[in-house]
């Protein structure tokens, strides 16, 4: 770029990009290749010796996924980022790389499950304890620390389904009384436009690029963000792990990250709207968003985020079947799981991720059998907001 620019429009567009592309293109290079060839011995040498710059090998480095890594850090505030072929390829090699046997970690407990899955049942075979806080239990998270053991404290914000939202500030000066402790967030369902965690003393920042910061339904990608020495680390971790993404997704993701700005705008903006709708419906008992000055946290989003995010949750007044219902009648919104995408997609959490537990597991766990989860798209907010009225007219007249 020829002078400095600060807003994150510009950044999502130019930042990272070679500033000359092969044939005069205006678009980012896919480099579609396994592997990379040296001209001769002498500049292996130099490579391996570190004089010059350069590819080696697929799983060790691709240019177009390092040109979706530069334009992410920069648009999220960071030293480096290091991308992988998942959110979950990214957040387990990431806790893979920070603890040994015998340490011990904190996550709050809406973490999504397949996280705390990883952390109490793979980390657990490897003889790491953890700890389950509710995130809005600071007292507690702060006596769950074992200074000697504790290697870090792993929570979401916005979390998945009911959007608590922690006080990332307030844990970051908990956790500075214990140097060895570090704090990791992720931030998928905010994105870098809505909050930006490094910025707020996290230590670490992940995102499933699955999700919003792609934004189409059509990749599977995960990023961590961080210090430069930190990430350089991780990044000779995927290499042996082997989680790199790839060159076509890599691309799919830089294309989706220049609109970001744009889709999450309009995204908080139906969110938000929805979430108004839904509130003042006789036939919805409760809506969840941290937009709403009823949600528990709206003052720490309102003071922490620069919007509230693209997905609602409610409970439909009614059963089961009543909810199911009004989900099958709604035209826009596709039932699906995932969130983030151009697509509004909606959920029945009994019925996707806890469809295994009967009614009584559920309630237990917080999950109620009238529970709807609505990942908002860019579609018209009219029209989202008149389909979703329409489903609900036909789910409780039982039409
Ligand atoms: C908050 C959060 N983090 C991480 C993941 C995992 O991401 P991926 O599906 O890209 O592996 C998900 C997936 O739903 C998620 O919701």
């Amino acid at each position: 770029m020829k002078h400095e620019v600060n807003g994150l429009g510009t950044l999502a567009v130019h930042a990272g990009e070679p500033t000359r592309k092969a044939h005069g293109a205006v678009t980012t290079p896919i480099s579609c290749t396994a592997t990379y060839v040296f001209d001769d011995t002498a500049e292996m040498r130099d490579h391996f010796e570190g004089r010059i710059d350069r590819e080696e090998y697929g799983r060790y480095g691709n240019p177009t996924v390092r040109i979706a890594e530069r334009k992410l850090a920069a648009v999220d505030g960071a030293g480096d980022c290091v991308i992988f072929s998942s959110g979950m390829a990214a957040i387990t090699s990431t806790l893979f790389a920070m603890v040994r046997q015998g340490q011990h970690v904190i996550l709050t407990s809406d973490c999504y499950r397949r996280t705390r899955q990883f952390v109490t049942q793979v980390l657990g075979r490897f003889g790491v304890e953890s700890s389950i806080v509710d995130p809005d239990d600071y007292d507690g998270l702060a006596s769950a620390i074992q200074p000697d053991k504790t290697r870090f404290i792993l929570s979401e914000s916005p979390t998945n389904p009911y959007l608590r939202c922690l006080d990332i500030e307030r844990v970051a000066e908990v956790k500075k009384r214990y140097p060895g402790v570090k704090l990791l967030i992720d931030a998928t369902f905010a994105t870098p436009i809505n909050q930006r965690p490094l910025s707020q003393g996290a230590d670490l920042v992940f995102h499933s690029c699955t999700k919003y910061l792609a934004g189409h339904n059509d990749m599977l990608g995960g990023a961590v963000l961080g210090p430069t020495p930190l990430i350089s680390a991780l990044r000779e971790f995927r290499g042996v792990l082997g989680g790199i993404l790839d060159a076509h997704s890599a691309y799919l993701l830089i294309r989706g990250l220049k609109t970001l700005e744009l889709r999450v705008a309009r995204q908080n903006q139906s969110a938000m709207a929805i979430a108004q709708a839904l509130d003042s419906d006789p036939r919805i008992e409760r809506v969840f968003y941290p937009g709403l000055e009823s949600h528990p946290d709206h003052q720490i989003a309102k003071r922490h985020m620069k919007g509230f995010g693209g997905v609602v949750s409610f409970l439909v007044k009614g059963d089961l079947d009543t909810t199911s219902r009004f989900v099958d009648r709604c035209r826009l919104p596709v039932i699906g799981p995932s969130l983030g995408g151009v697509e509004s997609l909606i959920e029945q959490p009994a019925l996707m991720s806890f469809y295994e537990l009967t009614t009584e597991q559920r309630e237990a766990i917080g999950i109620k059998d009238n529970l709807v989860r609505l990942s908002v798209g860019v579609e018209s907010t009219e029209d989202l907001v008149r389909d979703l009225s329409g489903a609900l007219d036909a789910a409780v007249s039982g039409a």
